[in-house]
């Protein structure tokens, strides 16, 4: 009797099925990061028939949002309500905790759209998510996540998780299918690539501009977009870096946001090598005390974050 062997395709291992095999997470941790990647393909579809307009509203920041702050937001809520997995979240477009289900397992915080200003630049852009077990977020801190992902608007669009043991990058196919692209990225200790955010801040900062000044002096190179995602995902495909975003008058603890920003970029890069601190201690330390606290962030390759925070502590003036 003829037996039909399996032709041979190339092997294309679905987001899904590395969640399982290599990311251990258990199946409902899985399925919330399956409906997350979901949310994402109609953000990123969004992002392409949208147009790039105000919505003619602000965030609880006072920010102005545009249209697909307010979209991406309306898709994220909907997949993560549609889970039965999520009691509460906490979004960067919400000012207050939304409580669903107490009784489930998970609660998330993101960033609906990171860097949604660079949009009408064609810029990338980028989606931020923590997750947390129980029902509650305020009180903890960032290194009780469990896991933490981005997803990346760019000329391609990916997907970067870590399920508390390293961290795999995967691709948007053509067929809405998320394929892993690269597998246990590392950051080494040493940057070649410097990212200053919130430089106005030299302005009245004397030791930014001193640490800023050790970049300017040295052979390291600039990549700077605007988009913390962009900037943070560009040391992990260059496996070193660091990006900066310190306070001045403006914005006194610097402008990003600990809960759905900093907490899980930390996360992801502490899991790949990296490190994050806010100058004196590490972000994945920090108490959640309220959903809009920002912090001060110094994240990357170990060495030169170690640095910077010393130049930052005695400033070479
Ligand atoms: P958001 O679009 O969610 O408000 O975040 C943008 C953030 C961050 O991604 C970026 O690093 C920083 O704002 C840039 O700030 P400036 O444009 O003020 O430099
Ligand atoms: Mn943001
Ligand atoms: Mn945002």
């Amino acid at each position: 009797m003829n037996i039909a062997v399996a032709q041979n395709t190339p092997r294309q291992i679905s987001l899904n099925s590395h969640l399982f095999h290599r990311g251990n997470a258990p199946d409902s941790l899985r399925h919330l990061i399956v409906d997350i990647s979901r949310a994402a393909k109609y953000i990123q579809n969004a992002i392409r028939t949208t147009d790039t307009g105000l919505a003619g509203s602000s965030n609880q920041f006072g920010e102005e949002q545009v249209k697909l702050d307010v979209l991406s937001d309306d898709i994220i809520q909907h997949h993560l309500s549609e889970s039965r997995l999520v009691a509460s979240y906490i979004s960067e477009e919400q000012s207050e905790v939304i409580q669903l289900d107490s009784r489930a397992p998970y609660s998330v915080v993101f960033d609906p759209l990171d860097g949604s200003s660079l949009l009408d630049a064609n810029f990338a852009i980028g989606s931020i998510f923590g997750i947390y077990e129980g029902s509650d977020v305020i009180g903890k801190k960032p290194a009780e996540q469990i896991a933490a992902l981005y997803v990346l608007y760019g000329p391609r669009t990916t997907l970067t998780y870590t399920t508390g043991s390293s961290v795999h990058e995967f691709l948007l196919n053509d067929v809405g299918e998320f394929i892993l692209l690269r597998e246990f990225i590392g950051v080494a200790d040493i940057a070649k690539n410097y990212s200053p955010g919130n430089l106005r801040a030299v302005q009245e900062n004397s030791a930014y501009r001193s640490l800023l000044n050790t970049w300017l002096d040295s052979d390291q190179t600039l990549r700077y977009s605007g988009c913390m995602t962009a900037d943070v995902h560009h040391i992990f495909a260059k496996g070193q870096g660091i990006f900066s975003n310190v306070g001045g008058k403006k914005y006194p603890e610097g402008k990003l946001r600990l809960v759905f920003e900093c907490g899980p970029l930390a996360f992801l890069m502490e899991q790949a090598g990296g490190s994050a601190s806010d100058g004196t201690i590490r972000i994945l330390d920090k108490v959640i005390e309220k959903i809009d606290q920002r912090t001060p962030v110094i994240i990357g390759s170990k060495t030169d974050v170690q640095k910077a925070c010393e130049r930052l502590q005695n400033p070479l003036l």
